[in-house]
């Protein structure tokens, strides 16, 4: 599917833009053949530098997890990857979660069915490990969660040898945290008093490592 498709033709023939790209992020198009509609992830349009460095890496470690994650409901299928710069994935209709108002209440299920879901890709070996960025996660238009941007995901292949194994133990919990976080937002009346307290215990020091990543985000921005 999507055999043909290159990338020096996507501003011809797709048929919307969800984001512009921007020095560090890519152009993210949406196209459609033979009436299947798919997200393009596209690094192409970034400067030369981004693009063959940091560009080929993410796609790269994206396509990978998304490889072992082939037929796992709630994970979009990966249709193929363009010349190492762009991934061309099935089309989740829906929302993200960063698109939704704060307040507006998530029904239990859905989080129910999220916890089925981060069980499912830890079961195959896999760490999302950016789950707490709501724009990460999809509200389907079927009341579904479908999670995406597998970029930072690590696998516990990877991560075996100590005192990696400790580090992808940590980050398997925190993909738990990050369900817990979504609740606190949208329906904190659901959240129970441990995952509270998990939730206290856990922020700070993952805060830290936050505000670290964005202000390299920043740097690379004014280098590239
Ligand atoms: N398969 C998909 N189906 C529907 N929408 C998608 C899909 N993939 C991405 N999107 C939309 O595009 C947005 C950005 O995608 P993604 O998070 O993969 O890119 P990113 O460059 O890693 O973004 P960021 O750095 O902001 O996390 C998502 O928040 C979502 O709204
Ligand atoms: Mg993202």
């Amino acid at each position: 599917m999507f055999d043909s498709l290159k990338l020096s033709e996507l501003p011809k023939i797709h048929c919307g833009i969800l984001r512009k790209p921007s020095s560090t992020r890519p152009t993210i198009w949406i196209v459609e053949e033979n009436g299947v509609r798919a997200v393009v992830k596209d690094y192409s349009t970034s400067k030369f530098l981004f693009r063959n460095s940091v560009g080929r890496f993410l796609v790269w470690r994206e396509s990978k997890a998304c490889r072992k994650m082939k037929n796992l409901k709630g994970i979009p299928s990966l249709y193929r990857v363009i010349d190492g710069l762009a991934l061309v994935l099935e089309e989740i209709p829906g929302r993200n979660l960063e698109e939704l108002e704060d307040r507006m209440e998530i029904p239990q299920a859905f989080f129910d069915a999220l916890k089925d879901l981060v069980a499912g890709f830890h079961k195959r070996g896999l760490a999302h490990c950016d789950l707490k960025r709501a724009p990460n996660t999809l509200l389907g238009n079927d009341g579904l969660p479908y999670i995406i941007d597998w970029s930072a995901s690590i696998s516990e292949k990877e991560f075996g040898l100590f005192p990696l194994n400790l580090i992808y133990r940590r980050f398997l919990s925190d993909d738990y945290v990050a369900i817990i976080k979504m609740k606190l937002r949208h329906t904190p009346g659901a959240v129970t008093q441990k995952e509270r307290e998990f939730y206290r215990y856990r922020s700070g020091p993952e805060k830290m490592l936050r505000g670290i990543r964005d202000r390299l985000r920043h740097i690379l921005q004014k280098i590239v």
